[in-house]
């Protein structure tokens, strides 16, 4: 389709009218050219299409497979293993119509009480994006489009339409960015979605320096820009930032603000046809990759849920071998999460589920358990005979597995947690089951972390976050080994909630939160502070051993233009298969001309490999120069500092299997540029002027001669700013000192 063509033939009403949606989820078809529709639909981790009665009148969303949210899949640390899942979502699209599904949402966990963590992927930039681009390439490969979002700095639900989110260039850059510019660099999604939030005071809607600037100018993007539904402020800012479509509709409200401000000459026609004709474009793009006739097996998109969430799942503590559970034993299990498990949050990911199993039925599969329900889930009360009888029959058993977590009405879209605890009535529950019982497992169930306080009286803790619709089976597969847990944590877990980084700005006051804690978001911040946690990022226990030897490089020493390999060797050392996901970190060591405060370590790289008992692979990582930089926005750009650094590999970010050193110099150095301002400090560390400077301290400090004096001399002047030199030295001239500061600019 010529959209140039369609849009001589357009009217600027119909343009504008082009620049909203109809309703929820469509486009604005225009009959009078034939102009149909695109239809868009939630995400992320299902399709939640809704459908109406003839009347228009809705009645529910279509049944669709629930597979585990952002934050369990995010665990799995596998490329292929989400985008596999992006295959699927796109089947179910292509199935039901639907041209763009509404994900992946990536933005960064700042804190542990964001309602809607569940649906994100991890505190981590790096591992966000990787993971978002491999979703993206998976729903796409279908030729259904994604829609990134939130763009960007949505970071909490709390005032979420109207908080103003207060970063500095260089963390809004490498922490609140960095994972969306990565999936729309590697992943190419179709659309991105603004936030809602302002950022340094303006709404992401209209955001040009977001939405143009960053995104397309810097990053390439070249789809659409839609807003999140209501995100819009004033829409003809919105057209000039460069959102292309409002949804869901203003009711032809917005699109007359931008027909008047046309006339009005605030903004162009052809400002319009620009964003108009992006509209067109994913209209006809999305038409041109509809497949006709395509169904697929609900059942088999079943068993792929239950193996990602099998895969995601994260084994926090295994002690005296409690697990993999056997199944000639006695077993209880415990809990009204064994029956109906929490497996997705609220809000508009929640999907129509077309089926649901828990742990209690799936066991049938494998052996015979008792079962008690333990607590009750509408109100934090403990249910005095529900208790007796869990603790009865953890006292009739060899072990006894509690299916606890956090109840619907906990976390959602919408709101923040207002802590990071447990109904009581559960931790009370296993409390009591520990007195009776020395053999516990729970199992949680949670968008978010959680504060164990009981922690040290179980011997296993198995973290299932909300894992889709078939996570009962999945349970059932890790607990019993069928599966070898390989989950790694995609966030820490702290002690407590007051250890996080952001507790005392967040969630901010009124429409304004400060991001004070800057780039020190997750474990950046535990490692620097050098803190204990209750489970560091990345860290996840597996039923074999693996073992590493001969990390290397391929070189000592490189320009920054250059790429570095790094390899490792792994070996599983125990008597079963597993798969372990190798981390990459990197990490700036202090160095004369290292000037800027970094993290410990940043995970750069990560592969997830599968390794027989006894085998072993090699396992190699690419790096270039952006494993080694920090966002500088002085210059602006991203630059690395001249010296050492330490790449480790890591089981965990706290549990390092090795590490070696290498050299990076920048291709191109920042030459500073001085003035009078400048310190004495700044200005020795440049030769020409060093060399001034020295011939020039005779005349500064007459009669102190002597190096030892000189260095005392220049140590003294260190901090001191070239022009306020002639306050103390009555024979120093500023015409003198403008010479030295001109000659070292030269
Ligand atoms: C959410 C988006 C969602 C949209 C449509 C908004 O409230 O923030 O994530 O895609 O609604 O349901």
């Amino acid at each position: 389709m010529d959209i140039k063509t369609l849009l001589s033939q357009l009217t600027l009403e119909e343009k504008a009218s082009l620049c909203s949606g109809i309703d929820s989820w469509r486009t604005e078809p225009i009959p009078r050219l034939s102009i149909p529709s695109a239809v868009l639909s939630d995400g992320p981790h299902g399709l939640r299409k809704e459908i109406s009665d003839e009347n228009g009148q809705k009645t529910g969303t279509v049944e669709s497979v629930c597979f585990p949210t952002g934050g369990a899949v995010a665990c799995s640390f596998d490329r292929s293993l989400i985008r596999r899942m992006g295959e699927a979502l796109g089947e179910e699209c292509q199935a039901e119509n639907v041209h763009v599904i509404l994900g992946p949402a990536v933005n960064i966990k700042r804190s542990p009480l964001c309602g809607r963590n569940f649906e994100y992927l991890s505190e981590d930039p790096y591992l966000a994006g990787e993971m978002a681009a491999s979703y993206i390439q998976g729903v796409e490969s279908q030729g259904v489009g994604t829609s990134l979002k939130h763009f960007a700095a949505n970071n909490q639900e709390n005032r979420r339409m109207t908080v103003s989110a207060e970063i500095d260039e260089r963390t809004l850059r490498e922490i609140y960015l960095a994972g969306f510019e990565t999936a729309v660099k590697k992943g190419k999604p179709t659309t991105v979605m603004c936030s809602y939030n302002k950022i340094n005071g303006v709404y992401s809607s209209e955001n040009k320096r977001l939405l143009t600037d960053i995104l397309r100018k810097e990053w390439g993007f070249d789809g659409l820009v839609m807003s999140d539904w209501g995100a819009v402020n004033r829409r003809p800012d919105g057209v000039l930032a460069g959102l292309d479509l409002e949804m869901p509709s203003s009711h032809g409200e917005n699109d007359a603000e931008i027909v008047k401000a046309v006339k009005e000459g605030r903004i162009r026609e052809e400002d319009v046809d620009i964003v108009a004709g992006r509209v067109l474009k994913l209209v006809y793009d999305s038409l041109a990759k509809e497949k006709k006739n395509v169904s697929y097996s609900k059942e088999e998109h079943h068993t792929l849920a239950r193996k990602i969430a099998s895969e995601s799942m994260v084994l926090l503590k295994n002690e005296n071998e409690i697990l993999p559970l056997d199944a000639s034993k006695k077993i209880a299990f415990i809990g009204k999460f064994a029956e109906v498990p929490r497996y997705q949050g609220g809000g508009s990911s929640h999907i129509n589920s077309y089926k649901l199993t828990g742990a209690l039925e799936a066991v049938k599969e494998i052996c015979s358990v008792s079962y008690a329900q333990g607590y009750i889930l509408e109100e934090d009360r403990t249910e005095e005979t529900l208790l007796k009888e869990a603790v009865e029959a953890a006292k009739a058993a060899d072990v006894a597995v509690i299916f606890a977590g956090l109840p619907d009405a906990f976390e959602s879209e919408g709101y923040d947690r207002p802590h990071m605890k447990m109904p009581e009535c559960q931790n009370r529950l296993i409390e009591a089951v520990c007195e009776v019982q020395k053999h516990v497992v729970v199992v949680l169930h949670n968008g978010a972390p959680v504060e164990i306080p009981w922690a040290g009286k179980v011997d296993g803790i198995l973290e299932s976050y909300l894992g889709g619709q078939a996570v009962g089976g999945a349970q059932v597969d890790v607990l019993f080994g069928n599966v070898n847990p390989s989950g790694k944590l995609a966030e820490t877990i702290p002690l407590k909630l007051s250890d996080n980084p952001s507790y005392l700005n967040f969630p901010g006051e009124k429409d304004r939160v400060e991001y004070r804690e800057g780039i020190f978001v997750g474990y950046r911040y535990y490692d620097k502070k050098e803190m204990g946690v209750l489970y560091p990022f990345g860290y996840g226990l597996s039923y074999t051993t693996f073992s590493y030897s001969g990390l290397k490089a391929d070189k000592t020493e490189i320009n920054d233009t250059d790429t570095l390999q790094v390899s490792v060797t792994v070996k599983n050392t125990g008597d079963r298969a597993g798969k372990e996901v190798i981390q990459l970190y990197v990490g700036s060591l202090p160095g004369p001309e290292k000037a800027a405060i970094r993290p410990v370590r940043e995970l750069k790289g990560f592969e997830k490999v599968e390794l027989q008992p006894g085998e072993s692979k090699e396992v190699s990582f690419t790096l270039d120069k952006r494993s080694f930089a920090f966002y500088n926005s002085e210059i602006p750009g991203w630059y690395v500092e001249d010296g050492e650094y330490e790449i480790s590999i890591g089981k965990s970010s706290r549990e390092l299997a090795g590490s070696l050193t290498v050299t990076v110099h920048p291709a191109s150095p920042i030459r500073p540029h001085y003035t009078m301002e400048s310190t004495v400090g700044d200005l020795l560390k440049n030769e020409k002027a060093k060399a001034r400077f020295k011939a020039y301290m005779a005349k500064m400090f007459p009669g102190q001669d002597t190096d030892e004096e000189l260095l005392m001399m220049e140590a003294v002047m260190d901090q001191v700013p070239v022009h306020s030199i002639c306050s103390f030295h009555p024979n120093v001239t500023l015409r003198e000192l403008q010479e030295i500061v001109d000659e070292a600019n030269r």
